[in-house]
């Protein structure tokens, strides 16, 4: 953290909703999976807690000896177990007879669809692997996986899986340069990607920029390309397969490999407060554990619901949400590759009534773009099957959670807002329907078996009514293990701060009743529609480009997005501001990180507000972004800058 980082204020908006309440209904409460024992039980005594839980929810090739080993900050759970994560996932329940239960109804953008049971996927998932294994792939070797939302992203993950290759899914939104520095960190032997997909009606090719990608990436042997687009796209000889050759030329028969409980099932890079993004890391046992079992009582999950959880499988949302969670589980998930505005801003509601959803997880960015656009398009559907409703990504503003309690869930199906991490793996913080009393904006209580807590700056906790910082006090299945390759940053960015405990990076405050308030994060990352971006990164981006002498970056509240990203722009000496080189190093930030970091807003300034050793004063830029009173200017060096800067914000433009 920056010296000048500071807790954002308390939510005032938040307080004024506190008074709301919405038990549960009692009709919900008697079917619930969730029930008020579990926090008690897993209170008493957590490691056996998680591991009935391990026994009973995951099939083992060998049971394990040990339920924790824990060397703080480094966490192994069930050691001595073997498992494999694709056969729990997939084979097991096509043993117990569910071979024709649907695992996916996948929804094309442009309207066509798939439908994938447990069977199909078996057969998939065991061919992908073996294409995997013709291309050289072995346990512990690194894939790359660079897809759109297309039923082979997951069938790659679980062949992946399958043969005990940590995959690193890459989201298709993000650039060239960005694929080949994740696939440059961790090494990666293949690249699985698409000639392209379909997004608010237009087509997005994806080879291109895995080209790009590839020229600079040494450890690439091979890469496979699904069509989905159907044009020519280049393929380099000997390197490039496409998937409909060797994947479907392969045996469906490919015997799943049983791996140790702590073998590596996933690498997934995560902003930081640096430039370089950090490759969290995943292994297998926990993580299946604790994905497995808050879907199932978080979502109060029955084997006939349908559930869709709206997120991209790139982030973890839909790691541990779309695939590994309900797969465990036998459920039947919806997956969609598209935007929600396309055709039309009812696309969302037309699915839940086509396909009958009982369950939906989405963002708050999602809803409240959705609110923008009125009630009249969900009220146009029959959403009736809905009753359980999920967000995730950030704190939900309770005008949003109570539209979405209306007009999405019929005043009837209960919200749980879920709060988690990459790093954590698992969700964290969250109601359990059928147990908890919500309150509109709060993540209310933690899971049971976790211990989080709300300290001071200096490690206490603070009382109730208190704000601060968000820690966690144990060890849970699901968490990260550490950063690829770098154990000392491990360390340094999550066990540093407060020792003995896991600092999560937000802000949090506890009301009188003990409810959990997330206010966001109180370092230099941005949470733009639900994602953590650095502003450290945008900034190295701006000034990659020729034209631009200094940068700083910061996050704006945004009605739609959350944050937005306005960035302050020193050029230098010889060059000019103009709305076109505005124009241009927005794309340029695009071009190097992805669409996702392009700012909203950008601003020519002569000189930034520093600290006298040098550290740029976010506090008072996001005084400026917004348009608000400065705030304390006494560590400033030069009182001046601001008043400058000031006097140029005309030129802010989107
Ligand atoms: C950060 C983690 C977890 C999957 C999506 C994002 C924020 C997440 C909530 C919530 C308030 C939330 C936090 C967290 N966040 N969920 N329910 N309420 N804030 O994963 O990119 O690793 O970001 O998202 O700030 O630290 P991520």
């Amino acid at each position: 953290m920056s010296d000048d980082s500071v807790l954002p204020p308390p939510e005032i908006e938040n307080l004024l909703a506190e008074s709301r309440l919405f038990p549960p209904d009692p009709a919900f409460v008697a079917q619930a999976n969730a029930s008020a024992e579990m926090y008690a039980e897993a209170e008493a005594d957590f490691e056996a807690f998680w591991a009935k839980h391990a026994r009973e929810r995951i099939d083992w090739s060998k049971p394990f000896e040990t339920t924790l080993e824990w060397d703080l900050p480094f966490a192994k759970w069930f050691t001595g177990g073997e498992l494999n994560v694709a056969y729990n996932c997939v084979d097991r329940h096509v043993e117990r007879g569910l071979g024709d239960k649907v695992a996916y109804h996948w929804i094309g953008e442009p309207g066509d669809t798939r439908t994938l049971t447990f069977a199909d996927l078996q057969r998939e998932v065991s061919k992908a692997a073996n294409a995997l294994k013709e291309l050289g792939v072995q346990t512990g070797d690194r894939v790359a996986i660079y897809m759109p939302m297309i039923p082979e992203l997951p069938i790659a993950m679980l062949a992946c899986a399958r043969i005990g290759a940590p995959h690193t899914v890459v989201f298709g939104g993000f650039s060239a340069e960005s694929l080949s520095g994740r696939i440059n960190d961790c090494g990666a032997k293949v690249l699985i990607t698409a000639d392209g997909g379909y997004r608010r009606g237009k087509e997005i090719g994806l080879k291109h920029h895995a080209d790009e990608a590839l020229a600079d990436t040494p450890t690439i042997e091979a890469s496979i390309v699904v069509r989905r687009l159907g044009h020519d796209v280049h393929m380099v000889p000997d390197r490039d397969h496409w998937w409909h050759d060797i994947v479907d030329r392969q045996s469906d028969d490919c015997p799943p490999v049983a791996v140790e409980s702590e073998h590596m099932l996933y690498l997934l890079y995560t902003s930081g407060t640096t430039a370089k993004p950090k490759g969290i890391l995943h292994t297998t046992a926990g993580y299946l554990l604790g994905a497995s079992l808050t879907h199932e009582v978080v979502f109060d999950i029955k084997p006939d619901d349908v559930y869709w959880c709206a997120a991209d499988i790139g982030w973890v949302t839909g790691h541990s949400y779309i695939v590994y969670g309900p797969l465990a589980n036998a459920t039947t998930s919806i997956m969609y590759e598209g935007a929600p505005d396309t055709p039309a801003w009812d696309r969302w509601w037309q699915i839940v009534e086509d396909y009958k959803v009982s369950i939906l997880y989405c963002a708050p960015t999602a809803i409240r773009a959705f609110m923008k656009q009125g009630e009249a398009w969900p009220a146009a559907h029959d959403l009736t099957t809905l009753r359980v409703l999920g967000s995730v990504g950030e704190p939900i503003n309770p005008e949003a959670w109570l539209w979405y309690h209306e007009n999405i869930g019929g005043s009837r199906a209960p919200i749980v807002d879920t709060w988690w991490q990459t790093e954590t793996g698992q969700i964290l913080i969250t109601p359990l329907p059928g147990v908890t009393t919500t309150k509109p904006g709060s993540a209310t209580h933690p899971f049971p078996g976790i211990a989080a807590d709300v300290v001071d700056a200096d490690g206490n906790s603070v009382p109730l009514g208190g704000g601060g910082y968000l820690v966690l006090k144990r060890p849970w299945p699901a968490m990260l293990r550490g950063i690829y390759g770098d154990p000392e940053r491990y360390h340094e960015t999550y066990w540093k701060r407060f020792p003995g405990m896991y600092f999560a990076g937000d802000g949090a405050k506890r009301d009188l009743d003990g409810y959990l308030w997330l206010l966001g994060r109180v370092d230099d990352v941005m949470n733009v529609a639900g994602h953590r971006i650095s502003t450290t990164e945008v900034e190295s981006a701006l000034v990659d480009h020729k034209s631009v002498a200094e940068a700083a970056v910061v996050g704006k509240k945004d009605e739609v997005s959350g944050q937005a990203i306005f960035a302050f722009v020193i050029l230098k000496a010889d060059r000019e501001p103009s709305d076109a080189l505005a124009v241009q190093l927005r794309e340029h930030v695009a071009y190097v990180i992805g669409p996702i970091a392009r700012p909203k807003f950008l601003m020519f300034v002569p000189d930034l507000p520093k600290t006298r050793s040098g550290k740029i004063m976010r506090r008072l830029l996001r005084d400026i972004a917004e348009g608000r009173v400065l705030g304390d200017t006494t560590t400033l060096a030069d009182v001046g800058v601001v008043d400058t800067i000031r006097e140029h914000s005309g030129s802010a433009e989107e």
